[in-house]
């Protein structure tokens, strides 16, 4: 039986987890692959691996920071949830209809992710720092959840109006900036989407966000807290970090690939372990 080839493209690459998790869910649903992860320290070798990739016969990659938009220029044909989200992390060559299909998994990652952590969305009051790819990434499939209220707050405040336009959300959906943050009631849950965990670069955030219980979520992830994180626990607030959402969205981009649903409960003890240990 010949191995399915595929493989993730990102910048920084060196640590991702990917080839670990598909490896995983390969060997468990006897599904014979080679997964490696590609440097592509540019969009030009980005173009030149890609049609290096075309030409051994891959069965589709993943996409990562800092390629989620630019990919989609890759795609003939786009899923809806990339085309509101304006993000591809999922480029699948699909033999039998002869075109290269773009999707984005992180938004079911996300979700599923809460499901397993049991947290609701449902008529609870949430805030979205960032407005940039990854925060683009879960909008619909949050929405999708019946939240009573979504904030969004940027350094860069056109980002959030054109999100709210472009998602046509005017009725649950505002915007506002940091500073404007210490007038606002407190949020059920806070969802990190800024590059500031990957930076290690200190945020500042108000303290009345926060109430008892508040759920923080980071959708980054690393060995050390995030300092979003950090603030959060200061304020109570229950945390969790990106990694559950990384196996989550690897499990969809995996059943988008094979057709094969992979179980995903003892994998995450078994990636925090590893993640701890790095
Ligand atoms: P990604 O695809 O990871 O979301 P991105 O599209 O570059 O990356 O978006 C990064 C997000 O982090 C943006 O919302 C960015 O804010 P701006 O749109 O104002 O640039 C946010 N961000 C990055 N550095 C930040 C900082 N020092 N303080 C606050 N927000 C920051």
């Amino acid at each position: 039986m010949s191995k399915k080839l595929y493989c993730v493209f990102g910048k920084p690459i060196k640590h991702s987890l990917s080839p670990i998790i598909h490896n995983y869910f390969g060997k468990k649903n006897n599904i014979f692959l080679y997964y490696n992860a590609i440097n592509i320290f540019n969009k030009i070798k980005l173009i030149k691996e890609w049609i290096t990739f075309l030409k051994i016969n891959g069965i589709g990659i993943n996409v990562t920071i800092p390629y989620k938009q630019y990919a989609i220029k890759l795609a003939e044909k786009l899923s809806y949830r990339s085309k509101i989200s304006q993000s591809v992390n999922t480029l699948i060559i699909d033999k039998k209809n002869n075109l290269i299909y773009g999707d984005t998994t992180d938004g079911v990652g996300l979700i599923r992710d809460f499901h397993r952590l049991k947290i609701k969305v449902l008529k609870k009051r949430i805030l979205l720092l960032g407005a940039g790819g990854a925060i683009n990434s879960i909008l619909q499939q949050l929405l999708d959840l019946g939240p009573n209220k979504i904030y969004i707050v940027n350094r860069t405040l056109l980002k959030c109006k054109e999100i709210i336009n472009r998602f046509n959300i005017k009725n649950i959906m505002n915007f506002c900036s940091y500073n404007d943050l210490k007038n606002k009631k407190p949020f059920d849950i806070i969802i990190n989407g800024t590059s500031l965990s990957l930076k290690k670069e200190k945020i500042f955030l108000y303290k009345n966000i926060f109430k008892k219980k508040s759920i923080a979520y980071d959708l980054m992830y690393s060995k050390k807290i995030t300092n979003f994180l950090k603030i959060a626990i200061k304020y109570n607030a229950k945390i969790y970090d990106g990694l559950g959402m990384l196996i989550e969205q690897a499990a969809e981009t995996f059943y988008l690939l094979n057709n094969v649903r992979p179980k995903t409960k003892k994998l995450h003890i078994k990636i925090r372990n590893l993640l701890n240990n790095y």
